[in-house]
């Protein structure tokens, strides 16, 4: 049993990558593993603002916003599970404003190792080529090495930009594998 942290980053509720992280979370939850699902669009998180005072407060960050909810899913996980639609070649703005609260996790800020071993990501986008995910994939490996994580498996979707696009088609179940196996 692995404690699955699953961080979503679309705007659009039930949308394409909405759907593809419920079916991964369906695979991991019917193989036995623990998942925390956090939709960075739903909470409330300000943006950093590089004060430099995680942890002051012995919480990450000083504000009074969600930031606790970021520390309770990457406590105890072993995985981490990144999954957005492509905007603009990137990740969307909701996920990189929580990406940015992951700060006082980095290695030299966090107060106690993380058991995160392995870290995947789930995208898809409108275009039809696969470069439109470069952009995404060399982002979230740098972020990946930097926090020591394995960048494990990735599922980049193209062709799938309307909303709930993806319902018929094979990727659903292509991630729902996955979550069986995670
Ligand atoms: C602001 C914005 C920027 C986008 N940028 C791209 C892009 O650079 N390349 C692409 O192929 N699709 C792009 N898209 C399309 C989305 O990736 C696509 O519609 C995706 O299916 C949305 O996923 P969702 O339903 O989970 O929100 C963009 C959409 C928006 C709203």
């Amino acid at each position: 049993m692995k404690k699955i942290f699953v961080i979503s980053g679309s705007p659009r509720v039930d949308g394409n990558s909405d759907l593809l992280a419920q079916s991964f979370i369906k695979g991991a939850q019917e193989a036995s593993n623990e998942v925390v699902h956090i939709n960075s669009y739903v909470i409330n998180l300000k943006p950093c603002i590089a004060c430099n005072s995680c942890w002051q407060f012995k919480k990450p960050c000083v504000f009074e916003d969600d930031n606790e909810l970021l520390e309770q899913g990457m406590k105890d996980a072993d995985v981490i599970v990144f999954v957005t639609p492509v905007y603009f070649f990137g990740m969307t703005g909701q996920m990189k404003v929580l990406i940015d609260k992951l700060y006082p996790f980095i290695p030299k800020l966090r107060p106690y190792e993380l058991k995160i071993k392995d870290c995947y990501l789930i995208s898809c986008c409108w275009d039809k080529k696969p470069s439109e995910f470069d952009s995404l994939r060399w982002h979230m490996q740098q972020i990946s090495t930097y926090m020591g994580w394995n960048y494990k498996e990735e599922i980049l979707i193209n062709n799938c930009g309307r909303y709930q696009e993806i319902k018929d088609t094979e990727y659903l179940d292509y991630v729902y594998q996955l979550g069986l196996k995670v």
